[in-house]
């Protein structure tokens, strides 16, 4: 790594549009939601997805975007080196958004292997071949690569802890948030070994459109629509920082194109909710939104169930650093968010049924064993 190249990365990141962007996950739910953002706000330039499709991703959600001149999707795995090779060539990528993950606690409890192999080895797959890429650029200086990551990497915090910062040690606890420890810490190494421009943001929890049924919100709404049972796990205390989609997904633009190379940005809601009360919540504005619900009051379907192995009991972050040097805050209140969403969930039945498949109803059946 020449000193020459690694000054380059101090530079702003392609202040002239159009850019061309590589999103990986972005079938997800974080991703597609990024995807319509960035497109949004930037419809000059161009977004590529690459997208494995696992059970989470769903080429449905971004199917409005298929006559887009500037949009394609290719269906295939981060870690597969000579396809990300050729797409970033193919494309004259210059920045990276990297999403693709598996995402889920409770998985990675029953079957940790595949979050290793997506979540460390792709990532060090994108990044060896973002750097080859990059070392052979005619114009390094507008190159980016964004980590996208999360709070889990900082642990558990008791009920007095001040809220996670940048600087908070790591000490993940779940498969899930070890591994995206490990490929937090591959990011950062490649930029203090090679120079390449990495940026990681850890964000809390995110909730909104697109979010697939295994999570604590949709699955919440899901459940409250048909009559089913709403399982929480232990006593229900543990609390999360909700944070509306958007928000997250305004703030991975503001990181991508104006934070500082080498850098961590945590991003969160400053929504303490527990777990209990966000449930509750739910019950009642689903029943104000639809009256007919199959079970009323539907707060009688909560039901507490033995809890996740190792859950962590409190996060919080502490958004500081990137309202002061980026001037991001969040705009959606909890209350606002949670309506939109049950809101979209009402409204977009025929995107989450076809979710409901019989492999997820064995993965469901055998988590929660309810009857
Ligand atoms: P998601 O599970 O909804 O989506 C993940 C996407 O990645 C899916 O479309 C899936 O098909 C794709 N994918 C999985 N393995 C792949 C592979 N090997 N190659 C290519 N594509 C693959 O996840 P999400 O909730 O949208 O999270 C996106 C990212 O944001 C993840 O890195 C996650 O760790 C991080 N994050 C999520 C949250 C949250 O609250 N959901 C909060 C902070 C950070
Ligand atoms: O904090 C960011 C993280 O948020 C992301 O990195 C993860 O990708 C994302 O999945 C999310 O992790 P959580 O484990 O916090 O989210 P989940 O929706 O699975 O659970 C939220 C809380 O609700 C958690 O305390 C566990 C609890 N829960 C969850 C489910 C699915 C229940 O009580 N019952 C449930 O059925």
């Amino acid at each position: 790594m020449s000193a020459e190249r690694n000054a380059l990365t101090s530079s702003p990141f392609s202040p002239d549009s159009p850019r061309r962007l590589l999103i990986t996950g972005g079938a997800g739910f974080i991703g597609s939601n990024l995807v319509y953002h960035w497109l949004g706000a930037y419809p000059q330039d161009f977004v590529l997805v690459l997208d494995a499709l696992t059970y989470a991703g769903n080429r449905q959600t971004l199917q409005p975007l298929e006559s887009n001149p500037n949009f394609r999707f290719v269906q295939g795995d981060i870690c597969d080196r000579a396809l990300v090779d050729r797409l970033l060539r193919e494309e004259n990528i210059t920045a990276v958004a990297h999403l693709a993950a598996e995402s889920h606690v409770d998985r990675s409890i029953l079957g940790p292997g595949a979050f290793v192999q997506t979540n460390v080895v792709g990532t060090f797959t994108l990044l060896e071949a973002f750097r080859q890429y990059w070392l052979e650029a005619e114009k390094p200086e507008s190159f980016r690569f964004l980590h996208v990551s999360t709070d889990e990497v900082y642990g558990s915090l008791a009920p007095t802890d001040p809220a996670f910062t940048e600087t908070t040690p790591y000490a993940p606890n779940s498969p899930y948030s070890a591994s995206k420890a490990g490929s937090d810490h591959l990011a950062r190494a490649y930029f203090h070994t090679y120079g390449l421009p990495t940026l990681i943001t850890n964000c809390s929890n995110n909730y909104g459109p697109f979010h697939f049924p295994e999570k604590l919100i949709p699955l919440m709404c899901i459940n409250i629509l048909l009559g089913k049972k709403l399982p929480v796990y232990g006593d229900g205390q543990n609390v999360r920082d909700w944070l509306y989609v958007e928000d997250h997904c305004r703030g991975l633009a503001q990181v991508l194109r104006q934070g500082a190379p080498g850098e961590t940005y945590n991003i969160g809601g400053n929504n303490e909710v527990k777990n209990i009360d966000l449930v509750t919540l739910l019950c009642e504005i689903l029943e104000d939104l639809a009256p007919s619900l199959p079970v009323h009051p539907a707060t009688d379907l909560i039901t507490f169930v033995p809890d996740r192995p190792g859950h962590d009991r409190r996060y919080a972050i502490d958004a500081g650093k990137i309202r002061r040097e980026l001037g991001w805050s969040p705009q959606v209140t909890v209350a606002e968010g949670l309506r939109k969403t049950a809101q979209w969930y009402l409204d977009h039945q025929s995107w989450w049924r076809p979710l409901l498949s019989p492999e997820y109803q064995e993965y469901y059946n055998k988590l929660y064993k309810l009857s």
